[in-house]
């Protein structure tokens, strides 16, 4: 088993759609990385979030201003990736409540530059820094490398009003930001669950309807190579429609907490009703690797003085998540 202070490799393989790319640049982190900390951050608490709301939450910080990630050439290079990758984005008509509009998850099954990039330590050093916590590349290949592109349609949304399913993710302008009408990354100054009751939705759940204007917040992207952090299953967000037909793409990389025993979020609950290839197998592995590193903390601490009612609650403590997705994957089979 891989150490627990380290993020689980990727799986071995790919699923069948993802077809990977023949030609594409060799990711190289002093050439292609320009990271930069940005100039603001937010709490949870700054939100309107209570102590007591935030027991579940490894950090407090909520959203960052957009910093420099990418170079010039780390722009050019992605941008030519992502074109690429559009011809075999995913398929499928979205989440469960059809969400985004254009969008390839798994994006490190196709290129093998974008996995370099989202498995950097460079990059997961330098988010663990700016939210105050030790994160690591998500564990499902799906989330830890996502590509959003503008809908063919742009009366719709490039994606409506949701908290995401991952707890940690940033949002990064792969195109020139600064010539779209439109298209802009907006979040609520509020809490999840009054932004989702303005709404009348609960859930992960997404809609294209409009919030209080002095309550919604947009995130300027001075040029691509920028993007934002945030901690998305606290934060309700969208990202509005485009106004004139524009290339826009966003990459969306998912970051999570380590080391591997650390309180997780991630709605894996959520995620397996999500049709993209390979999706199930993906979240199974995290839950395992989780459960396992648990246990072996569990294996650590018992002592021959625990009452059976201690250690009762401590071994269901450790197993409950992968409990809870194993009995979703019976009801998704029955
Ligand atoms: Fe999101």
């Amino acid at each position: 088993m891989n150490n627990t202070a380290d993020t689980l490799p990727f799986p071995s393989g790919r699923p069948a759609p993802y077809q990977p790319l023949t030609d594409e640049p060799v990711f190289d982190a002093g050439r292609h990385l320009a990271l930069e900390m940005p100039s603001h951050t937010a709490t949870l608490n700054a939100l309107g979030y209570q102590d007591a709301d935030l027991v579940d939450c490894a950090s407090t910080f909520a959203v960052s201003n957009a910093f420099r990630i990418l170079s010039a050439d780390g722009v050019a290079a992605m941008r030519d990736v992502c074109n690429q990758i559009y011809q075999n984005r995913n398929a499928s008509e979205g989440t469960g409540a059809n969400r985004l509009g254009s969008y390839a998850r798994g994006a490190g099954y196709r290129s093998q530059f974008i996995r370099d990039f989202c498995d950097s330590p460079e990059l997961a050093a330098h988010l663990s820094q700016i939210a105050g916590i030790e994160l690591g590349r998500h564990s499902v290949p799906a989330v830890a490398c996502g590509i959003n592109y503008a809908p063919d349609d742009i009366s719709r949304a490039i994606d409506t009003w949701h908290v995401d399913s991952v707890a940690y993710d940033i949002v990064m302008m792969i195109t020139d930001p600064t010539t779209l009408k439109g298209g802009e990354f907006q979040y609520f100054h509020g809490t999840k669950q009054e932004g989702q009751s303005l709404l009348g939705i609960s859930g992960e759940e997404g809609v294209d309807t409009s919030l209080p204007e002095d309550r919604v917040i947009t995130i300027p992207f001075p040029e691509a190579g920028f993007g934002f952090m945030q901690q998305g299953t606290m934060i309700f967000h969208r990202a509005c429609r485009l106004l004139e037909r524009a290339e826009r793409i966003t990459m969306i990389p998912s970051f999570e907490v380590l080391p591997a025993n650390a309180p997780d979020s991630t709605n894996t609950l959520n995620m397996a009703d999500w049709d993209d290839p390979g999706m199930c197998p993906e979240l199974a592995r995290h839950e395992i690797w989780r459960t396992a590193a648990r246990l072996e903390q569990l294996l650590d601490e018992i002592d021959l003085n625990d009452s059976p009612a201690t250690l009762n609650t401590r071994i269901n403590s450790a197993i409950a998540r992968l409990v809870r997705f194993s009995d979703k994957l019976e009801s998704k089979s029955s």
